[in-house]
């Protein structure tokens, strides 16, 4: 099996498919409010109510159906100057941002080497893992970048992380046991509360395009790392 670098992934018919979800909502139909049983614009009322403001990172975010919505939900509550909304997605398929959306921002860029400066109340990625190449080191940078209490929360499909010369499911499940990372397998969720520098022991080799459907049903990427 050959596996491509990042460079050539982003390219790949499989990250670029055109007739992926990308457009959920943030609460109600089609939301990510069904994929992780909370509303978005909840979680940050709590946190404004808590500590006066509140800011959520959405990574692959796509169309930023669920921050726009978002930003309308604050907007509608005089609130938007205590959130902070950002949306990072490779493609730009962005909705248009009205002109009263002030606390929204949207990036066109790839998770590939992506570090944040910043730190975030809550930060998602909602059916994006599936399509990158290094996996790992980007659930690292996502956790150094959340705020004390911060929240990371995302879709995984393990199946989709090949470690070799290991049982890779039972390497990750201990080693996301062993720092604070709460998978749900059923589910195939990810979260971890609160930042930590997290530094997976494996090296990464590469990604598999063409692994076929995972739990979605959707095409996406095994990435593979050796110990
Ligand atoms: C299935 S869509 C999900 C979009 C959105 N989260 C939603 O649920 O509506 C996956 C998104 O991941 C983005 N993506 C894939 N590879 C990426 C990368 N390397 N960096 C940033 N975004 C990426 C795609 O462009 C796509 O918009």
């Amino acid at each position: 099996m050959k596996l491509l670098a990042e460079e050539k992934l982003l390219w790949s018919p499989t990250v670029v498919n055109s007739r992926m979800n990308r457009e959920r909502n943030a609460s109600g139909i089609n939301s990510y409010e069904k994929e992780f049983k909370f509303k978005p614009e909840e979680f940050l009322a709590t946190k404004i109510s808590e500590s006066g403001k509140a800011s959520w990172l959405d990574l692959c975010c796509g169309v930023g159906n669920a921050l726009i919505q978002t930003a309308n939900y604050f907007d509608k509550r005089g609130q938007q100057n205590l959130v902070k909304l950002k949306g990072i997605d490779l493609i730009n398929t962005f909705s248009p941002i009205e002109k009263h959306l002030t606390c929204l921002d949207f990036k066109t860029r790839s998770l590939t080497d992506w570090e944040s400066g910043v730190a975030y109340d809550m930060i998602t990625c909602v059916h994006g893992l599936h399509y990158l190449g290094d996996k790992l080191k980007v659930i690292e940078a996502i956790i150094k970048a959340l705020n004390p209490d911060g929240l990371f929360i995302a879709n995984l499909d393990i199946s989709n992380i090949v470690i070799q010369g290991t049982n890779s499911r039972d390497f990750l499940k201990k080693y996301f046991k062993q720092n604070g990372l709460i998978y749900k397998a059923r589910l195939r969720i990810i979260k971890r509360i609160g930042p930590a520098n997290l530094n997976f022991p494996v090296r990464y080799l590469g990604a598999d395009d063409e692994c076929g459907p995972n739990y979605t049903g959707q095409d996406s990427v095994t990435s593979y790392y050796s110990i």
